[in-house]
């Protein structure tokens, strides 16, 4: 059995949260899992509905075709996104960032 690292995911923000996600897990995958709320809708990369800035850290994200379509790198799509490190993610900031 191999054991994946976890990672430290902290949501900063009005809502703050902190929560441990796995290299195998994707972000809304370890948020749900930890009993975060966060936003989402289809859980495939189609609606945009999970999107998040990563304000620090590293990822791998998967791409589909709406996420090509979002030109800042740093702005993913939770469900299609793993962490390679520990994450600082805010959601409060979206708007400015469109
Ligand atoms: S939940 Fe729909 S794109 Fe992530």
């Amino acid at each position: 059995m191999t054991i994946m690292p976890a990672f430290t995911i902290e949501i900063v923000g009005p809502d703050s949260r902190v929560f441990l996600c796995s290299a195998n897990q994707t972000l809304l995958d370890g948020a749900l899992q930890s009993g975060v709320a966060v936003p989402y809708g289809c859980g495939v990369g189609k609606c945009a509905t999970c999107k998040v800035r990563v304000v620090d850290g590293q990822f791998w994200r998967l791409e589909t075709p709406v996420n090509k379509r979002v030109k800042r790198h740093d702005i993913v799509f939770a469900c299609c996104t793993w962490p390679l490190t520990d994450l600082v993610l805010a959601y409060s900031d979206l708007l400015r960032w469109k």
